[in-house]
């Protein structure tokens, strides 16, 4: 059970908030590259800022306050040129660094655009994903983490756009026990109920463990039954801080990224590969990657919930727009959620003092690319998915975390 003052330290994340700095110490993913091919100027939001984005005649990314300040209409729907963005309205002209550079219809003579200038923020391209950067210079690097680099994978991206806080979402991944009853026990239940053979054999944890390390957390889990020379065991799956969760087996490696939109609303990006067999390289480029709308609702309103992640969605938004985090009762199994909680408590604690927090990568040595750690076990496997059907519906071949 946490006060309301803490459960707000958490949650909040515009500007000047505590965990609103925080977050603006990390690049978080905006757009895709095929969206910003299909529609050159989008309308972005993150942390609290309604924001522009937009690729520039001569290739460059920009990303600026979404509202013109001349009288207030969207550059989301502006006019991209060689140097920058046209306002629609006026013609009002903005470069990347969001300096104003014409105003058509003042006098030729004026120097008021030389007084004009809107907030503008860093953007670049990595792994198909557009990536922005909204803290203080300098911007740390943007890391490379394998998923977004490797060339041996095909991918596809999956974009769900949630009506509640990223917290929850967040602590979903600290929780691994959620596994043997939403994923199995209600899974059993969902299909049960439509008829259809039960998909899982329920599971039960007998130990969970939690490590902080150099780029977040991992989280390791032994099954009833199992030694403790196993994968799950042994070597577990990161929680990339602050908010990147790696899961997947092997041959379908994912990253699911929470990006807070603001307090109630989370851009919720599935980042999911395919490995090419034996290494080779992929042919797929970042403008071809397939990229579609995960629904979480039925057409009639239900939450979906007959696929691992409807039912992980169920649960976060079912929460509410911010979870009341002052009337929860935590038990044993919560304990990944305390470490979370008290690792982001730290963390907002050093941006504080000024320091760099967990995960802030500076050196470009270092910025190699992290192999994501594959587990061998057994995938838990749900329904008859087929993982060769990649780009049909997204629940297929999702390890359950
Ligand atoms: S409102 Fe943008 S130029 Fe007038
Ligand atoms: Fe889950």
């Amino acid at each position: 059970m946490l006060s309301k003052q803490v459960n707000e330290r958490l949650t909040q994340v515009s500007a000047g908030t505590p965990m609103g700095e925080l977050l603006r110490r990390y690049w978080h993913p905006v757009a895709t590259v095929p969206e910003l091919d299909a529609e050159p100027v989008l309308a972005v939001t993150i942390l609290g800022e309604n924001l522009a984005l937009f690729r520039s005649d001569s290739g460059t990314l920009g990303l600026v306050a979404q509202r013109c300040p001349h009288r207030g209409a969207s550059l989301a729907y502006g006019i991209p040129e060689e140097d920058g963005l046209r306002c629609a309205y006026h013609g009002w002209k903005f470069a990347r660094g969001g300096q104003c550079l014409e105003q058509p219809a003042e006098p030729a003579d004026s120097t008021f655009k030389d007084r004009i200038r809107i907030p503008a923020y860093p953007v670049q391209e990595m792994g198909g994903l557009i990536w922005a950067y909204l803290g203080p210079d300098p911007a740390p690097l943007l890391p490379r983490y394998d998923l977004f680099v490797r060339n041996d994978v095909e991918r596809e991206i999956g974009i769900t756009r949630l009506p509640c806080n990223w917290l929850q979402i967040m602590e979903n991944s600290l929780d691994p026990v959620h596994l043997e009853y939403l994923h199995s026990v209600y899974m059993n239940y969902v299909f049960k109920r439509a008829g259809k053979p039960e998909p899982t054999t329920t599971k039960h944890h007998e130990r969970i463990a939690f490590d902080v390390f150099e780029y977040g957390i991992t989280k390791r889990r032994l099954w009833v039954g199992d030694s403790e020379d196993s994968d799950e065991w042994q070597v577990g799956h990161p929680i990339l801080f602050p908010n990147i969760l790696s899961v997947g087996e092997p041959r379908f490696p994912q990253f699911q990224i929470r990006v807070p939109m603001d307090d109630t609303h989370t851009y919720h990006v599935w980042y999911r590969c395919k490995s090419t067999s034996d290494g080779v390289a992929a042919r797929q480029s970042p403008h071809d990657i397939p990229v579609l709308d995960y629904a979480y609702k039925e057409q009639n309103g239900r939450l979906i919930v007959e696929t691992v992640s409807g039912q992980d969605m169920m649960v976060w938004v079912t929460q509410g727009p911010i979870s009341d985090r002052t009337t929860e009762r935590l038990g044993t199994t919560d304990q990944g959620i305390i470490l979370y909680r008290n690792l982001l408590l730290d963390q907002i604690t050093r941006v504080e003092r000024g320091e760099d927090p967990l995960a802030v990568i500076r050196d470009e040595a270092k910025n190699t690319p992290m192999v994501q750690i594959h587990r061998e076990a057994e995938p838990f496997r749900v329904a008859a998915g087929d993982n060769d059907a990649f780009a049909a519906r997204h629940e297929r071949g999702t390890a359950p975390v």
